[in-house]
Parts: C-alpha cells; structure tokens; sequence
C-alpha cells in the first residue's frame, strides 16, 4: 500500500508513527501547506514532500491518504481522493454543516474506495467491553448516562490561523474535543432523539469566536442523557461517561472501566493497552487499532467499521447540539 500523509501537524505525527511500523505500507508523500513541517515528515520515510494536495494526488497516485488537515477542509480533500478511487482515512470531524456532510455522504455511496473516520476511541478494550456487556442485555436496560469533558486549552492553543474560528474549526469544545464523547454514547446507547443544548464562551471571550463549553440534555429513546463539555478547566481531567443500567452501574473514566454490580456489590475493572507513543492521553489509546484495522479491512477486502454513513448519527447529535444551542429550542432527531 502506497499512503501519503496530508497535513502534518499534530496528530499526523500518530498516525506517521502507526505507519512506521506496520509491513506493507510505504508512506510515499507528505504534503502540508508548511513545507518545513511536510519535509520533517517526510524525511524519516524518504518520501516525496508536497505543499499541494492536488498536485501529489495526480503526481503520486498513492492507494491510501490520511486526512490531517483542518476541519474545513476535510470534506473536499476526501471527494478528491475518493472520485479519483484513493482510499481515505481521514480524522474527525467527518464534516463541519449538514450540507458539507451530506455531499461527503453522496461521495461514498458513488465510490469504490474505502473512506473511514477516526474514531479512535471505539477501538479502545474499555469501550469494546462496555459495549458488549450492554449489547449482552446482563446488565437489564439503560436508564440514563452521563457525559464530563472538562480540558483546558488557552489563548495559546488557539493562536494559529485555524483553531477558534467558526469558518474553518466549525465549532469549539463539541466539534473538536467532546466529539469523541458525542460518538460513543451514540455507538453505546444508539442514536439521540431529542436535545436541548445552550453553548457559551467563558474564557476566552474576544478571542474566539466558538463555544469553551457546551452543556446538553439529551433524550435517546426516552432515556435521559447528561453532556456537559468545557475547555475552561485547569487541566485535562479525564473525560468521565457513566451509563446506569437496572443491574449495574458502568463508569468509562480516563483509561478504565469500571462495572459495579447493583445485587452483589462486586466490581470488574477493564483498562486499556499503553500505547507508547507521542500522542496525548487524552486523546486515547485507540489510533493504533484503528488504523491497523482500517489497513486490515483493505486488505481483507471487508468493510471498515467507521465510514461516513456509520456515523451519520453521531454526526446529526452534534449539528442538532448547536442548532439547539443557537436556538434556544428542543430539536428533534429523526
Ligand atoms: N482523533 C483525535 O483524537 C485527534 C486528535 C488531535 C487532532 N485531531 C484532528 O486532526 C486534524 C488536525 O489537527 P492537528 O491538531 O494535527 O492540527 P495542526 O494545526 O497541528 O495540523 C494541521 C496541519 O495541516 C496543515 N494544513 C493546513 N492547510 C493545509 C492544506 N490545504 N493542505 C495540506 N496541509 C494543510 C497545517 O499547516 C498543519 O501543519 C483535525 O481535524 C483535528 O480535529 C484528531
């Protein structure tokens, strides 16, 4: 497999090191719009440096391309590749309107090529476990969960030219950070019926224009679902989810799972693998395995379990979270 890697910043240098080592894949081309940071990624591959996508797409044709770029700009860098059959990969959000999404949607379902997004926490062995205990039914019906983000970015995080703008972030703390958390209570509950969100920007007022905290009531199937995100803390707390079931009290914080049985007070403890990378814990553990697997199901020829369309649901959450936020009214999902 010939991959390149588009945009090279932060988190390229993950997938760069999950690249590194897995046989049968050559990273070919790096491109960033920087031309220090695409040769500085390019380098330890002996890879092609490139400051325009278009033009290593026609000059390279690689099989695959990682999606590392700002947000705005993953929904026209995926429909390039796909129509031109490269296989994608590309990092959340999928898309920043219901109307860029829609098109990636139409995108998809007129290719060959393989998309998929990385939601990288899905592949973590805490959420696997949890959600196989749930889907089991052992632990009797969900009655409610709640969500905590509580991060800190500051004036510093936010002083490149794409981060805290609507036109090219799309949002804040939701779209951005609490996305993940979005994605796995639709993945563990289903999808959301009814929200009812408000969204303020409390410290960082004046220089961005996007949300630092998001706070949701969320209905999935009559079920009440607490969310509530800020990026106004004093640290990177772990991101706490806890899902309340007839039998049993399940709580995802930071690395672990714990399971606390209501009849007999016993306690199963899951954690996740150490990833040994330069990633950010909080960003989770689970890039490794999902990019393994998106080359796995390429090779396989199977589906790859988080395209686009298996989104859609975390997907709508999230614009109905802000149409609810910028509308003071409950909105309901279909
Ligand atoms: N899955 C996760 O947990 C996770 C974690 C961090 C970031 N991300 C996502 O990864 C993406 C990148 O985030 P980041 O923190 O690495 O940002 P970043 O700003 O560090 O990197 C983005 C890079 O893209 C380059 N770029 C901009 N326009 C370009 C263009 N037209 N062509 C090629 N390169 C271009 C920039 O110069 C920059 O080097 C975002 O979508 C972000 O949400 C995901």
């Amino acid at each position: 497999m010939k991959s390149a890697l588009v945009g090279c910043g932060r988190i390229a240098k993950t997938h760069a090191e999950v690249l590194a080592q897995m046989p049968g894949v050559e990273v070919i081309a790096c491109v960033d719009t920087v031309r220090d940071r695409a040769s500085g990624m390019a380098n330890s591959f002996k890879a092609a440096v490139y400051t325009d996508y278009q033009q290593m797409l026609c000059r390279e044709r690689p099989d695959v391309v990682h999606l590392c770029t700002p947000h705005h700009l993953h929904v026209d860098m995926a429909i390039a590749a796909l129509e031109r059959g490269v296989h994608v990969l590309m990092e959340k959000p999928a898309a920043i309107t219901p109307e860029s999404f829609d098109r990636l949607l139409l995108a998809q379902e007129h290719s060959a090529a393989a998309i998929g997004v990385c939601f990288q926490n899905r592949y973590n062995a805490t959420t696997r476990h949890l959600a196989n205990r749930l889907a089991s039914g052992e632990l009797g019906k969900v009655l409610g969960a709640r969500c905590v983000v509580t991060w800190q970015r500051g004036a510093d995080y936010y002083a490149d030219e794409w981060h805290g703008r609507a036109a090219t972030e799309g949002g804040g703390v939701l779209i951005n950070q609490a996305i993940h958390s979005i994605d796995l209570l639709v993945h563990l509950l289903g999808p959301a019926s009814t929200v009812q969100a408000s969204m303020h920007n409390r410290h960082l007022q004046g220089l961005i224009e996007v949300e630092d905290t998001l706070e949701a009531y969320l209905e999935f199937d009559s079920r009440p679902v607490l969310f509530y995100a800020s990026l106004a803390y004093c640290v990177d707390a772990p991101v706490m989810l806890e899902v309340i079931c007839e039998r049993a009290t399940c709580v995802l914080q930071g690395e672990q799972l714990s399971i606390h049985h209501h009849n007999d007070g016993s306690s199963e403890i899951v954690h996740n693998a150490k990833m040994g990378s330069s990633g950010k814990t909080y960003w989770g553990t689970g890039h490794k395995l999902c990019i393994e697997d998106y080359y796995m199901a390429l090779a396989q020829e199977r589906l790859f379990p988080i395209t686009p369309r298996d989104i859609k649901s975390t997907m709508d959450l999230v614009f109905a979270c802000y149409q609810s936020a910028q509308s003071g009214k409950k909105v309901s999902l279909n």
